[in-house]
């Protein structure tokens, strides 16, 4: 069985990759990617291929019988039909099953809405595709939390507008670790599955980077508008407004979601001082 990864040389598909290499050996594993020179590091064989060219994706996906799609990073109206060109493309090429990587949230509410919204298209596109198929929606990422707490550290706090709602975070290594299963497993066929890890609020995420990072951090809530400018002056308005949406997600609850990772993975999914102490190894 071929399994082939998109955007494999990002950090969700470098984690996926890996899991995939030890479950069915890496010569039945190929990277497609956008820019081949940036996949070395991957030691499997890989095929070019933008999103943004079916036909890098009619070349790509020769022989391939399992396919995990990745979601884009582009503007939210552009990546439908991106992601289009690759499910398209997999017909044409006869892969049988396509494993696509979504994101929790809500469609309407949130600044951050429009790119769950365009999350959700593609996951009906991948449901009508005639395929087999299986979808997981992500939960927030704890890295880049993780890579941040410097920035926290200096302020001495983590300030944001998710006030007690709360997250069930994941990591990117959780995350290849039940993908993987589910492209290998046919039981997992025709499942959408919240892939989150435990449930909690920014105070005992402060906690717990205390916990484990020795930190003096404490959590600040501060209002919505407030947080969107913070950011917007930060990191410029497209960003700024889309992280603003995310926390105000977290905030209205949104993120406070089931997790299906142990039905997907076959395991717990590991508590958030245990992602903590991981990424502190590294
Ligand atoms: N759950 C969360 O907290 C969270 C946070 C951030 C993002 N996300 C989503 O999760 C996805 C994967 O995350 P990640 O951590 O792996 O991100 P990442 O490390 O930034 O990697 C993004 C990957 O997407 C590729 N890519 C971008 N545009 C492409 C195109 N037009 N055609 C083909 N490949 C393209 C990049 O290729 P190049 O190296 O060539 O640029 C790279 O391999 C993101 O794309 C985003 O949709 C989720």
């Amino acid at each position: 069985m071929k399994i082939a990864v998109t955007a494999a040389n990002g950090h969700l598909g470098t984690s996926i990759v890996n899991e995939l290499k030890r479950e069915i050996g890496k010569e039945n594993v190929i990277g497609i990617v956008r820019t081949p020179e940036k996949a070395s590091h991957l030691g499997i064989e890989i095929r070019k291929g933008d999103y943004n060219s079916r036909d890098d994706f009619n070349t790509a996906l020769k022989g391939i019988d399992s396919l995990l799609l990745i979601s884009g990073m582009d503007d939210p109206q552009k990546r439908i039909q991106q992601h289009r060109n690759v499910i398209e493309a997999a017909k044409q090429n006869g892969v049988k099953k396509i494993v696509y990587t979504s994101i929790i949230g809500d469609e309407e509410k949130t600044a951050f809405s429009p790119i769950v919204k365009s999350n959700r298209q593609t996951e009906k596109d991948v449901r009508e595709s005639g395929l087999n198929w299986a979808i997981g929606r992500n939960g927030i990422y704890i890295e880049p939390d993780l890579e941040y707490i410097d920035t926290y550290t200096k302020e001495g706090e983590i300030r944001n507008c998710a006030q007690d709602g709360k997250c069930g975070y994941t990591s990117r290594k959780e995350l290849g670790f039940a993908y993987t299963q589910m492209l290998i497993d046919d039981k997992h066929n025709g499942q959408i599955y919240n892939l989150v890890g435990e449930l909690i609020t920014q105070t005992q995420l402060a906690e717990y980077i205390n916990q484990v990072f020795h930190t003096n951090l404490t959590y600040k809530s501060v209002s919505v508008e407030a947080y969107e400018n913070e950011r917007k002056e930060e990191l410029g308005d497209f960003i700024g407004t889309v992280i603003a949406g995310i926390y105000n997600g977290i905030k209205i609850g949104v993120n406070n979601v089931h997790s299906d990772f142990e039905k997907a993975s076959g395991r717990p999914h590991k508590s958030t001082i245990e992602l903590m102490e991981t990424f502190k190894k590294k």
